[in-house]
């Protein structure tokens, strides 16, 4: 079987603010993830994909670039920078740099020149009108900011500091192919690249269908418009063609049946973040008080649907830092979060394509719910919540949805070990550390042989060596169930299955498929013959 060295092995995701502080500043930085490769390499992963850590302002925690180029000195320096590749690399692991090219930070000097009257050389870099439209940004508010100094207003599809660039200007897209390949020359492994989606902007700047409020959202009028693939195409030549990376995109709104012309042969990247699994609460677009209930046969159809039509191109992931923990998420109120973790891990691994962990998903992390909006520090908590209260819901009902929904859930600090500040800092975290810390931390983990980490490293290893797992056909079976997940994976004569019962109650098994089956892994320790409360079984058929 002939695969690329991102189809053998799975990717962690790194949000540095909160990995480990070195410099008990109460944020994390590259030191700190230095300081834990080898535990990231227990994990069983080929590369560590970081969260932009380039110089910003941090009004989005570094989706907001100040400099392509560069740094940004609560992280470290390039020196850090280079020995992290070097370091990683001697481990078998490669740095994917996150890519931010849709909008740069308000205070990037192209902006900062730009905005300065209608003619200077940068004058078109951005996205300039003189009338705004009823758009509405990702984080709430309009998507229009007026600027003084031009007496213009410039689009924002994120916050009114993250102004967007203009793509149809070829000097904004060589700029931004060079500072990409500036990080390839110095050695990364790839690029996960940001909210590609929204470059392309209509020719038409008009008014969207209005919501109850008169605006529209920016996503429904910009996003993956047609000529987007054009750009793209441009890019992948620039950048991406004759070298040996790994590329993959977040495109919230490509669906399924769009993915074969985004990915793959013919396509432009290697993989793509496609969110209709991590969406489905969200039919009508993410306003998190509009949340529909989770629906399992929805999750499970979303899945099924991307593993047919990306033949194992395919990130499988259940969290990154824009959501909230998966425990708490895709499974009932009350469900036992150790044996949910291990379900989870198990449908991650045994699916087809590239597992993607995010810190503190291995060891089981759960939401943490801070008690008022003012301990929030995530810019779309407070746009959403802003969006709740205008919709009429009082605070606490507001702050109810923040808590389940809010982006911090995944960006409280790493929990290391059961000392002050869970091992992470010195100082005071900038972000409160989940209250579980001392029962859930990876120093308790790793000499706890049934914890949810040490099921993360087995079943990474199983995945990684087994053939079936790693290029096997996918089917799912009894897919209109609610409250069984249950597929398979085949490659020749033999068959692999996964089956996870995601209610909180016994189940009989779905009879014949598993006579004579054997188990390999299992999330309780011993048999039963029924299908228990979140018990997840993968089995040889
Ligand atoms: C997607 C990123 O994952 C998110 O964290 C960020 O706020 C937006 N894009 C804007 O860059």
């Amino acid at each position: 079987m002939k695969l690329s060295w991102w189809q053998r092995k799975g990717v962690y995701q790194i949000y540095p603010k909160s990995f480990l502080d070195t410099t008990g500043s109460g944020t994390g930085d590259l030191r700190g993830v230095l300081e834990r490769l080898d535990y990231i390499k227990s994990l069983g992963v080929g590369a560590i994909w970081l969260t932009p850590v380039y110089p910003s302002p941090m009004v989005d925690n570094g989706y907001d670039i100040a400099d392509y180029t560069d740094i940004d000195p609560r992280f470290g320096t390039l020196a850090d920078f280079d020995k992290l590749i070097a370091e990683a690399k001697a481990r078998d692991i490669r740095i994917i740099m996150d890519l931010v090219f849709n909008h740069t930070s308000d205070r990037h000097p192209w902006f900062v020149e730009s905005k300065t009257s209608r003619d200077n050389p940068k004058a078109d870099w951005y996205i300039w009108r003189d009338e705004p439209t009823n758009w509405r940004s990702i984080f709430g508010g309009s998507a229009w900011h007026w600027c003084k100094e031009r007496q213009q207003f410039y689009l924002h599809s994120f916050a009114t500091q993250q102004p967007d660039l203009n793509w149809e200007n070829a000097d904004v897209r060589r700029a931004l192919f060079d500072a990409a390949n500036f990080w390839l020359d110095r050695g990364v492994g790839g690029f996960r690249i940001d909210a590609i989606v929204y470059i392309k902007k209509p020719a038409q700047f008009v008014d969207g269908p209005a919501d109850s409020d008169g605006t529209c959202s920016v996503h429904n009028m910009t996003a993956a418009l047609p000529g987007i693939l054009d750009f793209l195409h441009e890019f992948k030549r620039e950048v991406f063609d004759g070298r040996d990376i790994f590329t993959v995109a977040e495109a919230n709104s490509v669906t399924p049946d769009e993915l074969p012309a985004w990915v793959g042969e013919g396509g432009v990247f290697d993989e793509l973040f496609e969110f209709s699994h991590v969406n489905i609460m969200f039919p009508f677009g993410e306003v998190w008080h509009r949340a529909e209930p989770f629906k399992l046969s929805d999750f499970k159809r979303a899945l099924s649907d991307s593993q047919r039509a990306t033949h194992g191109l395919y990130p499988i992931y259940f969290e990154n830092h824009d959501k909230p923990r998966a425990v708490d998420t895709f499974f009932p109120h009350g469900t036992n979060k150790i044996l949910a973790a291990k379900a989870l891990a198990t449908i991650l691994f045994t699916l087809r394509g590239t597992p993607f962990i995010y810190q503190g998903q291995e060891l089981g992390l759960g939401n943490a719910a801070f008690s008022s909006i003012d301990d929030y520090d995530d810019i779309s908590s407070r746009g959403q919540y802003d969006l709740a209260r205008a919709d009429g819901l009082s605070d606490k009902q507001a702050l109810r949805f923040v808590q389940k929904f809010s982006r911090d859930n995944a960006r409280t600090p790493m929990q290391w070990n059961s000392s002050p500040n869970a091992g992470f800092t010195s100082a005071e975290p900038w972000l409160p550390v989940h209250e579980d810390f001392a029962t859930f931390n990876a120093e308790a983990e790793d000499r706890d042989a049934d914890s949810v980490l040490n099921f993360y490293r087995r079943l990474s290893a199983f995945r990684n060596s087994s053939d079936v797992l790693l290029g096997g056909e996918y089917r799912e079976l009894f897919p209109e169930r609610e409250d069984v997940y249950i597929f398979t994976r085949t490659l020749g004569n033999r068959t692999l299955c996964t089956a996870v019962n995601f209610t909180t109650h016994d189940v009989p098994f779905p009879a014949k498929i598993f006579d004579g089956a054997r188990k390999i892994f299992g999330n309780y320790p011993d048999e039963s013959n029924h299908f228990r409360p979140t018990e997840a079984i993968f089995y040889e058929l």
